[in-house]
């Protein structure tokens, strides 16, 4: 089996340092590894299967001289938007975990259990996109119900982990956290978030929009639609929580109108699909929640009940690790469909 050349950049960061794990884990087919960060962090070492291999500058060279032939991209938007096409200029391929190229229409933006087919477009840019990470495990619980039944309308508000701040959001949940038990959290920092995160939620993620909502609601409504390939209805409220790397959310669908929602069917639907696991016995206290989901590369659904007045809405919670389904372990399964689809 071939192996390839594949560069991490923002290999320092939470989802960098993820993919490493996640990469190992899937016993990816590497030639060659080659971290990339800043040039502050060049010269550092980062661990690969037992190892430590050296972080290398990002430079609009360096894809081009380690001969790369995959490169994954998690270093955020402005970094995407001046590097990757060096990348492919090199002959990559990119996958971005960025918002940067999402909705550009001829950037595929995938979920390798949702829409594989539409990693074949991947040619005309060299790049797909991995979507954003509460999208992600949305559209993993939507997929498996739109083919069950059709949807038409989807209200979601997320319970978002500091992990999707990258780092500086986990470390700074931490600091407040050690600072309120040292009776000093008036004085703690608070720079990756507006407001104080621990012992506290805040409902704004990203910036506002003209329309009301946030940056991060509006790409769960346009995101879920370019996935989905339908113009289905989403309404967004993005909440960030003082979890460190689960994000949950609490997901209302609305089916056709003819729709008569059975929950066992629901469920066994959701079992059946790919890397989604149903954990619903409230009776004995039976849920998903973030601890159970973190470090898995799961998407846990429960709490799934029947609307009280329309027969065609279901209510259920879903959860997912944000740093792995969210993130790193998307971009890698899109790498192994890209591969096994024969580049
Ligand atoms: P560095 O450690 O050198 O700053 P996180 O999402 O956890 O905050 O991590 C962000 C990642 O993106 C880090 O690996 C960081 O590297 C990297 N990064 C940030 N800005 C740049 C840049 N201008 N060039 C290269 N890598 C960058």
């Amino acid at each position: 089996m071939r192996k390839f050349n594949v560069a991490v950049v923002g290999a320092t960061g939470a989802v960098g340092e993820e993919l490493f794990r996640v990469l190992k884990d899937y016993n990816f087919p590497i030639n060659n590894l080659v971290p990339l960060a800043s040039a502050r962090s060049a010269g550092s070492k980062v661990e690969y299967d037992g190892k430590e291999i050296t972080v290398l500058e990002l430079t609009e060279t360096c894809f081009e001289e380690n001969e790369v032939d995959i490169a994954f991209f998690s270093a955020g938007g402005s970094v995407s938007e001046k590097f990757a096409k060096f990348a492919v200029e090199a002959g990559a391929v990119v996958i971005d975990n960025t918002s940067h190229f999402r909705m550009e229409p001829n950037v595929p933006l995938v979920v390798p259990e949702v829409n594989p087919e539409d990693i074949a477009n991947w040619k005309e840019t060299g790049i797909i996109a991995n979507p954003n990470c509460s999208t992600i495990q949305m559209v993993l619980a939507l997929k498996p119900l739109d083919d069950l039944y059709g949807i038409k309308r989807v209200d979601v508000s997320t319970y978002q982990a500091v992990s999707g701040a990258g780092k500086t959001g986990m470390e700074e949940l931490v600091k407040q956290m050690q600072a309120f038990f040292a009776f000093q959290l008036d004085d703690a920092e608070k720079n990756a978030f507006a407001h104080q995160i621990a012992l506290n939620v805040i409902p704004q993620i990203d910036v506002a929009q003209p329309n009301g909502f946030t940056k991060e609601e509006m790409k769960m409504v346009k995101e879920t639609q370019k996935i989905l390939h339908k113009d289905v209805q989403v309404a967004a409220t993005c909440v960030r929580v003082p979890v460190l790397r689960s994000h949950s959310e609490s997901i209302t669908v609305t089916f056709e109108d003819d729709v008569d929602v059975d929950v066992a069917e629901i469920k066994d639907a959701l079992e059946k699909f790919e890397n989604v696991e149903v954990i619903d016995d409230l009776e004995n206290n039976a849920y998903p929640m973030p601890i159970i989901s973190t470090d898995t590369d799961i998407t846990y659904c429960g709490r799934i009940r029947k609307d009280v007045y329309a027969h065609n809405v279901v209510h259920f919670f879903n959860v997912a690790d944000q740093v792995r389904v969210g993130a790193a372990t998307n971009s890698v399964r899109i790498a192994l469909k890209w591969i096994e689809l024969g580049e």
